[in-house]
């Protein structure tokens, strides 16, 4: 999950290299470094820990050379330090590699390759890939590449310069994102695009096994059998402004108020109320599908799987369809009993998730349609589903997840909704009457956001304890897991989300003075019971935080704090409830003064397995 830029052009690569590594930082901030052409010779320079080092390093030691790679890092082989830094380099130091992904069988290739004289700078896996290709190398960096592939097996996105070669950059994917910008006179890789966005909005997103060819003027891209394909390049409209901080203290604060707006373009072209309509674009499911579909499992990681849960209740009790949820990482373990008549959803953001690629892939050789739910545009899983649900939340930047996590349950509400009307099994004027509702689920987003002030005082007052519990019932046990989710991955308190019904089965022994509670206590069919489970933890000394609706009094007796949130139909409340407890993960992070973007041992993209 590291983040891979190069450049070949007319202009110095390094600058242009190190702005779109820092837009890619996300993707992993071990340690970053850069290597540059000039003259015939290849410079590097490599810094452990953020990008901001990198550039203090390239202030005193610049770096010249009009062909360049560069590489943010998220360690997997090695320990975060200089020398397991990419780039990576072969003995002569002429051929210099930048590598995301894992190669498996680098062991061997490294034992064959020392004791063929090789001698190895770093514990990386990576840096087989440059004596590899210094075997192969004849004076053509396309053959050697390809050849030195051969023999590779795992997960790579590559770029690849060599001396020799001072206006080519060779790049290759296989199972890792890579994408290419198309320029005048210049042209990129990238691992994702936001790092291009300020030099071109022409890019053309690789398949797997793809190598590309680029010179200042020319990309030429080769399919795995080696044959030149056309690869059409694709205009990007996202606004550059998107991927900045627009002048929030961070992203993930940008993010959290942009939901308002970000679910308003999930809505955008699908949601009708007035005409009582739902059209899906990307998802072609034809009425013999739909009237047999046995099944539905929802496969995804982290934040999406939690997304994943209120989809169980979506389809099983709109729509009438059994639904399993999973874990990726256990499906794809599991023997799932998959056949054509079960829909696999796949819930990704970046659509990269090895462990939930690995699922989409299990489930298509099963012939299991698949649909993807994706936020990231030409991603892997966008590729390789047959039907797509973009989110268009725009790029998210923060590593914990927020507004891709309210577009990914608005996506599955339009497609539940979507499911029960054309199975028949919601009544015309209801159908109607919920898409009224949930159109103006942006507009009570808005209302709890204005309350920020308000959670960030609560923030201040509890983000010393060392323990917090979240709780909720039904449609809100998934936010409750959420919400501890968000508070451990930004803060590293550690948190735990329950079903509150459960907590008497054992979690409840962990309440005293010194727990606060956050319960997930809004209007519907099991408020009686949830209230029920405040009593009980009161009783145990707990200090209840609850999330009610406007105008629920009552709860006041029943706990220490209120966070109010507007009345919705219960159907929806997920989607307003998370609101409050990712603004109070982020003010707790923030009170703490954790590094809220970039946590500690996580990445945004988990491309490894
Ligand atoms: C948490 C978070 C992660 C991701 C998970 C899956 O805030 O962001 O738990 O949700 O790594 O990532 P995607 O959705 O990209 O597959």
């Amino acid at each position: 999950m590291c983040g891979i830029v190069g450049y070949v052009g007319k202009k110095q690569s390094a600058e242009i290299i190190r702005d779109g590594l820092c837009r890619l930082e996300y993707r992993g901030y071990d340690s970053a470094g850069i290597a540059a052409v000039s003259g015939g010779v290849i410079d590097v320079r490599r810094s452990v820990g953020k990008l901001h080092l990198l550039t203090e390093l390239l202030k005193t030691k610049p770096l010249a050379g009009t062909t360049g790679i560069g590489h943010t890092r998220w360690a997997t082989h090695g320990k975060p330090s200089e020398e397991n830094a990419h780039p990576h380099t072969d003995c002569s130091g002429k051929i210099v590699v930048v590598h995301n992904g894992i190669i498996e069988n680098y062991q061997e290739l490294k034992k064959s390759l020392s004791d063929a004289g090789h001698r190895f700078k770093s514990e990386t896996d990576t840096e087989v890939i440059a004596h590899l290709v210094e075997k192969e190398y004849h004076g053509d960096l396309l053959a050697a590449v390809k050849s030195a592939l051969k023999q590779v097996r795992g997960a790579y996105a590559l770029g690849i310069i060599c001396a020799d070669e001072p206006f080519r950059i060779i790049a290759a994917r296989q199972d890792a994102p890579l994408i290419v910008g198309v320029g005048d006179g210049e042209n990129f890789i990238a691992s994702d695009v936001p790092a291009l966005l300020p030099y071109t909005r022409s890019m053309i997103f690789l398949m797997e096994g793809d190598f590309v060819d680029l010179t200042p003027t020319a990309v030429t891209v080769y399919d795995r059998s080696g044959a030149v394909v056309k690869r059409v390049p694709e205009t990007i409209t996202w606004n550059a402004v998107q991927a900045e901080k627009g002048g929030y203290k961070h992203f993930m604060l940008k993010e959290i108020f942009e939901q308002p707006q970000t679910i308003q373009d999930t809505f955008r072209g699908r949601l009708y109320p007035d005409d009582g309509e739902i059209c899906l674009d990307g998802v072609q499911f034809n009425a013999q599908l739909i009237s047999s579909l046995s099944k539905i499992y929802i496969v995804a990681c982290g934040t999406s799987y939690h997304a994943g849960l209120v989809g169980k209740f979506l389809f099983e009790n709109l729509a009438g369809i059994p639904t399993e949820v999973d874990i990726a990482s256990e499906f794809r373990y599991r023997d799932p009993v998959l056949d054509e008549t079960c829909l696999t959803i796949v819930i990704s953001q970046s659509g990269e998730t090895a462990d939930t690629l690995a699922a989409l892939r299990l489930a298509k050789q099963r012939k299991s349609p698949v649909l993807g739910i994706c936020n990231a545009v030409g991603s892997t899983v966008s590729r390789e589903a047959d039907h797509v649900l973009y989110t268009h939340c725009g790029p998210e930047i923060g590593v914990a997840s927020t507004k891709a996590f309210t577009g990914q349950l608005t996506a599955i509400y339009l497609l539940a909704l979507d499911l029960a009307n054309r199975r028949k099994r919601i009544d015309k004027s209801v159908f109607k009457q919920l898409l009224t509702e949930f159109w103006k689920v942006p507009l009570g987003i808005q209302e709890i956001l204005k309350k920020s002030d308000d959670i960030e005082a609560l923030a201040k007052e509890y983000f010393h304890n060392k323990d917090f519990l979240f709780l909720g019932r039904n449609l809100n046990y998934p936010i409750a897991l959420e919400g501890a989710l968000k508070l451990k991955e930004i803060s590293y308190i550690h948190a735990e989300g329950y079903a509150a019904g459960e907590m008497k089965h054992g979690p409840i022994a962990l309440i005293d003075e010194n727990m606060p509670i956050m319960v997930i206590a809004t209007q519907g069919k099991v408020y009686d019971k949830i209230v029920s489970n405040i009593e009980e933890a009161k009783a145990r000394g707990g200090t209840i935080i609850a999330i009610a609706t406007e105008g629920d009094t009552a709860i006041k007796t029943k706990s220490r704090h209120q966070i109010y949130v507007p009345p919705v139909n219960e159907l929806f409340s997920p989607i307003l409830n998370v609101i409050p407890l990712q603004l109070f993960a982020y003010y707790v992070a923030v009170s703490l003064g954790c590094d809220v973007d970039q946590p500690r041992n996580l990445a945004k993209s988990v491309t490894v397995e």
